[in-house]
């Protein structure tokens, strides 16, 4: 046996109901999750009742723009438009040395934060495809412990940029996994019906899933989702589609969204959110009330729809802050759609884990035996208070290796009469 991790807190234990568990790892396995496992290891943890959860995954993130933060000068008014003109500044001194530099440092925070797992959009639209070649190299680097998807993405539009189809195709036979899209971008309703017909007829054929921005919109009259859904229905996709953002959804008239939903469950459309950026862009041209913007998150998870957080974006044009902590998104997540029920909160934990691994179609992902031996042993005890305190990983297992550690977050007091030390949890 090479590892074990002894006295584990699962993400479905019930305090005082539940004794922790041991799970052992061997040859990059899970061979036993048992109470008082027998059995003895190389090497071994003691999880003290700690939280011990498969790794998180991020859904929707931008790898070629991440960590650009200041480059060639910083977002002075935090919109989505100074965002875009900063992106196409960048987009022509991108080297890909950089690009790979860049996306290599954001892998090291990711792993760091227990995330290994990331669905990365990467765009297609410079002809030179730079940085589909420098993420492809990433990706390959970073395979030992780290699963990198690629989506090939239009970002200026599929019909609306001269050539992007041609560079998504290329794109996908250099290695690129996903196909992505932006219909709400393309200069019409009707070209954005069309992009997506045109985008799943040619996942179809090449046998690929599909992940498109669709509708990251105020504007409720942005309904591409529902021509995403029927396309996914038409061309027998469901399973393999995504829609990420869906912000239009936060403004569409009630009545048509009682349509939607079951739209969506019928075809078998995945929806992806991204918290910490549908709550800073969305709703900016808004004076008071002022929208949230974020997609209608609990409605579609009580519709049977399977719903993940993305982290999206990580000090790039569009957005200054981030270090890779899918706690982070899911605490936002969380805040926006209001999922403060006890069963809601561990819903924003799962849009970080198993729903967005499900989106991904990722292997062996859980804690089981037969499962991949990675893990994350987090300073909580249970899910919520892992969001609450977007608690320290502790230690991050991949194939039954540690590859991350981080010792846990702790103050040290100094007052007469009171404890020398908190660490933020409820004494029990
Ligand atoms: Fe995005």
């Amino acid at each position: 046996m090479d590892l074990i991790i002894r006295r584990a807190a699962l993400t479905t234990h019930k305090p005082g109901r539940d004794v922790p568990v041991d799970i052992a790892i061997d040859a990059g396995r899970i061979v036993a999750v048992e109470a008082n496992l027998a059995a003895v290891a190389a090497q071994e943890i003691d999880a003290a009742g700690g939280l011990v959860t498969p790794p998180f995954v991020d859904a929707h993130f931008h790898l070629d723009a991440t960590l650009s933060y200041g480059l060639p000068r910083v977002n002075v008014s935090g919109t989505l438009l100074e965002g875009i003109a900063l992106w196409g500044e960048l987009k022509p001194e991108l080297t890909q040395e950089a690009l790979v530099e860049r996306a290599l440092q954001y892998c090291d925070w990711a792993v760091a934060r227990g995330l290994l797992a990331i669905r990365s959009h990467v765009d297609v639209c410079d002809s030179r495809l730079l940085a589909v070649e420098a993420l492809i190299e990433v990706k390959r680097r970073v395979a030992p412990y780290l699963d990198l998807q690629l989506v090939a993405f239009p970002q200026d539009g599929l019909l609306r940029s001269a050539g992007a189809f041609e560079n998504l195709k290329r794109a996908i036979a250099m290695g690129v996994d996903v196909v992505g899209g932006i219909p709400h971008f393309e200069r019409t309703m009707a070209d954005g019906a069309e992009s997506i017909r045109l985008l799943c007829e040619f996942a179809a054929e090449k046998g690929l899933p599909v992940d498109m921005h669709c509708d990251e919109s105020d504007d409720p009259m942005s309904r591409h989702i529902e021509t995403l859904c029927k396309e996914a229905h038409r061309l027998g996709l469901g399973g393999r589609v995504a829609g990420s953002h869906l912000t239009s959804m936060h403004s569409m008239d009630n009545y048509y969204v009682s349509k939607l939903l079951p739209l969506m469950r019928e075809s078998g459309v995945a929806a992806i959110a991204n918290p910490l950026i549908n709550i800073t862009l969305q709703g900016r041209a808004d004076t008071y009330p002022k929208r949230r913007g974020m997609t209608r998150v609990p409605e579609m998870l009580a519709a049977g729809i399977n719903v993940a957080f993305g982290h999206d974006c990580a000090m790039d044009p569009w957005y200054s802050l981030g270090s890779a902590d899918m706690l982070e998104v899911a605490h936002m997540g969380l805040h926006v759609a209001q999922m403060t029920g006890v069963d809601a909160m561990h819903a924003a934990f799962d849009a970080v884990t198993v729903n967005a691994a499900r989106i991904l179609g990722l292997d062996g992902y859980g804690i089981a035996p037969g499962c991949r031996g990675d893990c994350v042993l987090l300073d909580a005890r249970d899910p919520v208070e892992a969001i609450r305190l977007r608690a320290s990983r502790l230690a991050v297992i991949c194939g039954g290796r540690i590859v991350a550690r981080t010792p846990p977050a702790r103050a040290a007091l100094a007052l007469p009469g009171r404890p020398l030390e908190v660490d933020f949890k409820l004494r029990r």
